[in-house]
């Protein structure tokens, strides 16, 4: 039996002896997940949310049964916690980003159970992955949920399957207390509900399966019956069939070549830190899937919750995932031993995930380390010999234990290769991936100006285009799905790492959008590009871009058509979808002005690179060209400033319009239209229509963005909005908050049935109202 305790907890933020005997009267009562002080968007001290704290949990056991063992599972809290049972002290546990189980048989009574969790939220050198610097933020808090399970004396303590794509089943199992009787396991196994086989043996041969992939991720159901004198105890697991290999020619599943492209993730959210309900969790999974267009993550640098595994596996997303840690590897035994249970705990907790492909053993950008990584290796193998192991370097030639070499490659700074040549970054040919790029080498800002909003986003295509040139490269994983709070000494000086193609609250920069058009499933089109003179040095236009995976795009100004466009297959020949380069905004309006056809051209193409790159961006030798046409045609420099402003500089003129429209086999699929002059208004958009609380309260994401008639968002908006709940919700972190260049999002939470109303409200804009139902 499982009883979740996430529920009404009494929380103080501190600890005191006499807390032992009696909780303080006044106190906070909270729910799990649950962090232990609400964080600022942005600066804060490192200490912020590093002390210790009480939790009280009061629970109801009817009737203790002497053939049972009651067993309190924390999925994880930041950091240690002494754990008290009515007043006995059980232990003292340590869980980070890992499962506890603490077994409290012993101490629990028929009735009413008082337990008191006296947590430790301090960066403790002793514990991984601190004693060093590192870049990211760990807040404190009971912040993945708590349950009690009642299991017979003899059960099954962990399970781990793996199904390949011929239908062969493996499984390991682990039973707890198998001395203290006989048992016996019996294994059912369903396939949408249906069972199709029953077995005893830890092995099986199923024959047919569909196997997991990533447009069909076709999962089963284990369930485990272990019976003994103590009664039965029944336990059920998906999984699925599938078959992973890095190749020195690239990544296999099921023995198809696919191209991995991918991002990191921090589980980082704004104001809650960790503490992000199932809900929240799933959404990150369906975002890189849907609206990134992801077929791989990575979880940086630790594992990740369960729910957000789970998720993967459903919707067909590839995980790698690893051990905490960030570039120190601690000195003492203590540390080490610590750094080799969570590389045990990590494969026992996540191993019946289809999605996760390989297990990172190494602590992220470590040096080498021979005694303790071979032993990881060696022990990942034991534990898995079906899937690889990785450890993530900065490092070239560094010594290589595991199955692939998996390599930050930050060569790209915003000219030259995107990529180092795989050969040049380790001696030998072996499986090879990229697993990092980007991030710190351009932080951006929503509210950045559009070049450089625009440099984020072609680097990011410029890495995803040079790592094809290599099929040695299994794929690419860059850095960084969103923004995240960070310590001190890394971002930007505001515990922010602005490294994301999201923000914060998962809002696309235009960088994401380097991902997400290079998807198949639907038309993409995002112009990068205000097309606000204004916004510009010298008010030129700019280089315009389209991320698009569209044949063509056809541009018409003020309803005048002005050219075709294709994609920028020079720049980007390996791409599916490479970005298109927008190079004329004239068209033919300027044939029969004044020069004859071949002239216009070389004048128009003159104006259009100056339009984007500046005067000083056209070369010398093309200035005495056009000198020559000017003797030519015996016109002065004023006519041609004339022209210049005829067809070029808008600065001023009212009213402009753009029409970018994109064709897919020559059908209009997309179109995208900016104008000047345009009208605003707040939107929201809520990720799910219900709320549905169960084991614990859940979460929805409210996105609001100020955008204009045609969608396009006001990206220099960083208005203040106030927003306000009424009925059955509450909002996750402050009610006064603005938005962050044109966006933001606002974390409804649950906290009764019935409807709930969230207003939004702010000045010269109509307020937004979103009726929420909780179910
Ligand atoms: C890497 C590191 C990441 C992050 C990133 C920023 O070196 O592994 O955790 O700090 O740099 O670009």
């Amino acid at each position: 039996m499982i009883v979740p305790l996430n529920y009404g907890w009494k929380y103080v933020p501190e600890y005191k002896k006499e807390f032992l005997s009696s909780f303080p009267s006044v106190h906070e009562i909270v729910d799990i997940p649950h962090i232990n002080r609400i964080l600022p968007f942005s600066y804060f001290e490192d200490k912020y949310t590093q002390f210790t704290s009480s939790y009280e949990k009061e629970f109801e056991i009817p009737q203790i049964d002497g053939q049972k063992r009651y067993l309190l599972v924390f999925e994880g809290f930041s950091t240690q916690a002494d754990i008290h049972v009515n007043g006995f002290f059980v232990g003292h546990y340590i869980s980070g980003y890992y499962e506890i189980q603490v077994d409290v048989t012993d101490f629990v009574k028929t009735g009413n159970n008082r337990l008191l969790v006296i947590l430790d939220s301090s960066f403790d050198k002793n514990i991984p992955p601190f004693g060093g610097q590192f870049d990211y933020y760990p807040p404190g808090g009971i912040y993945r949920e708590v349950r009690l399970e009642i299991r017979p004396r003899i059960f099954l303590n962990n399970i781990r399957i793996t199904g390949l794509m011929t239908g062969k089943l493996v499984i390991d199992k682990t039973i707890h207390n198998q001395d203290a009787g006989k048992y016996e396991v019996s294994y059912e196994l369903y396939y949408h509900d249906k069972i199709i086989a029953f077995f005893n043996e830890d092995h099986a041969e199923i024959g047919k399966v569909n196997p997991w992939d990533l447009d069909s991720p076709e999962l089963y159901k284990l369930n485990v019956k272990v019976t003994s004198a103590y009664g039965e105890d029944v336990s059920s697991h998906f999984f699925g069939f599938r078959d992973v290999k890095f190749t020195k020619e690239g990544f296999f599943l099921n023995g198809k070549h696919i191209v991995l492209r991918g991002l990191n993730r921090h589980q980082a959210y704004p104001y809650v830190g960790y503490a992000m309900p199932k809900s929240g969790q799933e959404l990150d999974a369906d975002i890189l899937k849907n609206e990134l267009a992801v077929n791989i993550v990575r979880s940086s640098h630790y594992p990740p919750s369960r729910h957000f595994l789970s998720r993967c596996d459903e919707i067909g997303l590839l995980a790698f995932i690893e051990i905490p840690g960030w570039q120190h590897i601690g000195p003492d035994d203590s540390w080490q031993a610590l750094y080799r249970q969570n590389v045990r705990n990590m494969i026992k907790e996540h191993f019946n995930h289809p999605s996760v492909i390989m297990w990172g053993v190494r602590i992220n950008e470590s040096h080498d380390n021979h005694d303790l990584y071979a032993w990881a290796n060696t022990e990942a193998r034991l534990m898995d010999p079906y899937r690889p192991t990785g450890g993530v370097r900065y490092l070239k030639n560094s010594e290589f234990l595991e199955d692939v070499y998996t390599y930050n490659d930050f060569v790209h700074d915003g000219t030259g290769k995107g990529v180092e040549n795989p050969d040049k970054v380790y001696k030998k040919k072996v499986p090879y991936m990229i697993t990092e790029y980007n991030g710190h080498m351009y932080p951006t800002k929503s509210y950045d100006d559009t070049d450089h909003r625009i440099s984020q986003a072609l680097r990011h295509f410029r890495v995803l285009n040079d790592s094809l040139k290599y099929p040695r490269i299994s794929g690419v994983i860059g850095w960084v799905m969103n923004d995240y709070n960070t310590a001190s000494s890394f971002g930007s000086g505001d515990h922010v790492c602005h490294h994301g193609v999201l923000d914060s609250f998962r809002q696309k920069k235009w960088a994401a959008y380097s991902y997400l058009s290079q998807t198949d499933g639907k038309p993409v089109m995002q112009v990068l590009s205000p097309l606000a003179l204004g916004d510009n040095r010298e008010a030129i236009r700019g280089d315009v871009y389209v991320a698009s995976n569209v044949d063509y795009i056809e541009l018409y100004m003020n309803g005048k058509y002005i050219n075709r466009y294709y994609p920028d297959r020079k720049h980007y020949k390996y791409l599916k979808h490479p970005p298109f380069y927008i190079d004329d905004f004239i068209g033919d309006k300027i044939y029969g002005d004044i020069f004859s056809k071949r002239d216009a051209d070389y004048i128009k193409h003159i104006m259009n690179l100056g339009a984007g790159k500046g005067l000083k961006g056209i070369p010398f030798y093309k200035y005495i060209k056009v000198g020559l046409l000017m003797l030519k045609y015996r016109i002065r420099y004023k006519d041609l400033m004339d022209l210049w402003f005829k067809y070029v500089n808008h600065w001023g003129n009212e009213g402009n319009s753009y029409s970018f429209v994109g064709f897919i086999d020559n059908a209009e699929v997309i179109r995208r239209n900016i104008s000047d002059n345009a009208a605003y208004s707040l939107k929201a958009e809520t990720s799910k229509p219900v709320l549905t609380p169960g084991d614990t309260y859940d979460v929805m994401s409210v996105s609001v963005r100020l955008t204009d008639q045609n969608g396009n968002i006001g990206y220099y908006a960083n208005i203040a909005l106030k927003a306000e709940t009424a009925g059955g919700i509450e909002v996750l972190g402050p009610s006064l908050f603005t938005l962050q260049g044109g966006q933001t999002c606002v974390y409804v939470r649950s906290k009764n049935k019935g409807k709930g109303t969230l207003t939004i409200t702010t000045e010269n804009y109509d307020p937004l109202t979103v009726s929420v139902e909780v179910r």
